[in-house]
């Protein structure tokens, strides 16, 4: 059977008397779109945080390919995984294209490849590529997290992680980005494991949802499966309200029709 890109083993993690995660179990199999969905302070960042090494867990294992997190030197690991956050944190003084390229330059790539590289970026993210010599603050919201995410796919990570990428931007950017992070993971075969607070998002992105509570996995399925699976109110009262919503949406712009 293949290995699965990411195997998380009991993860625990405490702040003081508080955990963030209280013993987390989770195989994403390559090539899988996970979202995760949560309530705020439920244990989503931390638990993104772990998998690439930016927090080491107090308890448990992180393999990622198969291998011991720990073991594998902190730069390779987070070479091997893209990261994606809410706040994009462009480096404001440098360009687009210096943004995108930073890690092609730590990596000592020369200045041909790193230039077709980033061209090739922002093909990739459906960016002009006139935009790589403006300053990041000359882009909208939405261009700017198009070009975190050209950013996080620099060194040609196979596993991407994204907390809340989408969350900041108009429901109709938000939308399209959405759209277009999809059909980029299946076209690059990315592992996804994406944080978001929308569960219409989750529903139409991901092949599978892990709803954390409390940093623990209370539900875990295809979207189309969960609600059906699931016994816990807070989950039922969060899967069904995208229906709630389209069923209310539909009735009012129905009464104004009529
Ligand atoms: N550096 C930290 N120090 C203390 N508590 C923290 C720290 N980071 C997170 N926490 C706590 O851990 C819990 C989970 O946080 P977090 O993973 O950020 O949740 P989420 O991303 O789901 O909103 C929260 O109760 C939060 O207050
Ligand atoms: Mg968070």
């Amino acid at each position: 059977m293949a290995q699965p890109a990411i195997e998380l083993i009991g993860i625990e993690k405490r702040y003081g008397a508080r955990a963030a995660l209280a013993g987390v179990s989770l195989d994403v199999p390559t090539g899988q779109f996970v979202a995760l969905v949560g309530a705020s302070g439920s244990g989503k960042t931390t638990l993104l945080k772990t998998i690439n090494g930016l927090i080491a867990p107090g308890g448990g294992q992180v393999r990622v390919v198969g291998e011991d997190a720990a073991a594998v030197p902190p730069h390779q690991l987070r070479r091997s995984i893209g990261y994606v956050f809410q706040e994009v944190g462009l480096f404001p003084h440098l360009s687009v294209g210096e943004n995108i390229a930073i890690t092609p330059k730590l990596l000592g790539w020369d200045r041909a490849r790193t230039a077709a590289r980033v061209d090739e970026l922002l093909d990739l993210v459906v960016l002009p590529r006139e935009v790589a010599a403006r300053a990041p603050a000359q882009l909208s919201g939405g261009q700017r997290q198009r070009v975190g995410v050209a950013r996080a796919l620099a060194a040609e990570p196979k596993i991407m992680l994204m907390d809340e990428p989408f969350g900041a931007l108009d429901p109709l950017t938000r939308d399209a980005l959405g759209t277009d992070y999809r059909a980029l993971h299946d076209k690059l075969s990315l592992t996804t494991l994406m944080v978001t607070h929308d569960m219409a998002e989750a529903v139409l992105l991901a092949d599978r949802i892990v709803v954390l509570k409390d940093g623990v996995i209370v539900a875990d399925g295809a979207p189309g499966r969960l609600l059906a699976t699931t016994q816990d109110p807070d989950v039922r009262a969060l899967l069904e309200a995208p229906r709630r919503q389209a069923e209310r949406l539909r009735e009012r712009l129905n009464g104004v029709a009529s």
